[in-house]
């Protein structure tokens, strides 16, 4: 089977095509230089570059995995959760076009790709399912915090979210604040790994609240205040990195502690991350330091996939619709959507 995937919930445009669990290409075209403009992704700005740079991208992806439109079984989209305007570019094009060659079409939730796509490896990636484990899975990004139990292949149960602002966008609000470009966390994590992560001492939220929750607002906030208080901290490139470190310290240790603590309480063997915050180095360090410490297996995404890709958006795909599922082909976008 042969399929055609698009990712364009944000500021990413993806095409990708899978086949056998392995993802032929995978092209990505970026737009964060484009909002880095305006401290933020605006989504008008961001559904025109996915009109504008779709049908290119796909033609690279189809180009390099040496398919043509002809050979396609599928053609599967993110359907939501995203921005509205950039998902209708997405999810119509891949609709019209699965319409057209008479074949079925997917929707994807976006974090349930997230969610598998430590599962995915190596280089062209492929999917490796046959080593699935029920698991406690972090999932972080720009947009969501979530923690999952994944108990069987696609069966998932979400144990928390996040009450207000992502681990990512707390990373790129306080980065906002230090004066640094949008999108701030990979900045961060490179600004940190030559600042003391214990120089200042920041709130970490909800650390030993007993539900499954997070929330990063009053984090921001109290960077907010410190910078008020301590303006000199920004004119001296050692002090910023202190900063940076301990920003990033507190939102790691919330992250693993409460991930490991569900693990434990689940019984679960294995942990996996996703999502464009699983670059960070701090966070990829300190899960591989603490699953060593309980003895659980940690699968990490691989960096090429933590961010929006339609890699993963296609390999899901293929999972369903081998067990069945699809789309009709004027299924809605669905911005809101939640995993189940
Ligand atoms: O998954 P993603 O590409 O898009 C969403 O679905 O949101 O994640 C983007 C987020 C941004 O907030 C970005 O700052 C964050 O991932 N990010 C990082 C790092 N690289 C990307 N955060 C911390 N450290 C990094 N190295
Ligand atoms: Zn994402």
């Amino acid at each position: 089977m042969t399929l055609l995937a698009f990712e364009t919930s944000c500021d990413e445009t993806s095409a990708a095509v899978v086949r056998a669990g392995e993802a032929l290409s995978n092209v990505v075209s970026s737009q964060v230089a484009l909002h880095a403009e305006y401290g933020g992704v605006v989504p008008e700005l961001a559904a025109r570059e996915h009109l504008r740079n779709l049908i290119p991208v796909t033609q690279t992806a189809l180009r390099e995995a040496a398919v043509v439109v002809g050979q396609l079984d599928a053609v599967a989209a993110t359907q939501g959760p995203g921005l509205p305007s950039a998902l209708m570019v997405g999810v119509k094009a891949a609709q019209a076009l699965a319409f057209a060659l008479r074949r079925p079409f997917i929707g994807i939730h976006h974090h349930e790709a997230h969610l598998y796509s430590p599962w995915i490896s190596g280089h062209p990636p492929k999917a490796d399912f046959e080593k699935f484990q029920p698991n406690v899975s972090l999932v972080v990004s720009g947009g969501h915090t979530l923690l999952v139990h994944v108990t069987t292949e696609l069966n998932h149960r979400v144990l928390g979210s996040t009450m207000d602002d992502a681990a990512g966008e707390c990373f790129d609000k306080t980065g906002k604040l230090m004066g640094l470009a949008y999108p701030a966390g990979a900045e961060i994590d490179r600004l940190a790994e030559q600042g003391n992560p214990k120089a200042f001492d920041f709130p970490r939220p909800m650390l030993h609240d007993a539900k499954d929750d997070f929330s990063f607002s009053g984090l921001k906030t109290s960077v907010r205040y410190f910078l008020r208080d301590n303006a000199g901290v920004l004119d001296d490139t050692r002090k910023i990195r202190d900063l940076c470190a301990s920003v990033q310290a507190a939102i790691v240790e919330v992250l693993v502690a409460k991930t490991i603590r569900a693990a434990r309480r689940l019984r679960v063997r294995c942990v996996t991350a996703s999502g464009g915050v699983t670059c960070n180095r701090a966070l990829r360090s300190a899960l591989a330091t603490a699953c060593a410490r309980e003895g659980f297996t940690l699968r990490l995404a691989e960096r090429t996939l933590c961010t929006d890709n339609a890699a993963m958006i296609g390999i899901l795909a293929e999972r369903k619709l081998l067990k069945g599922e699809s789309n009709s082909h004027d299924a809605e976008i669905a911005p809101g959507m939640q995993l189940g």
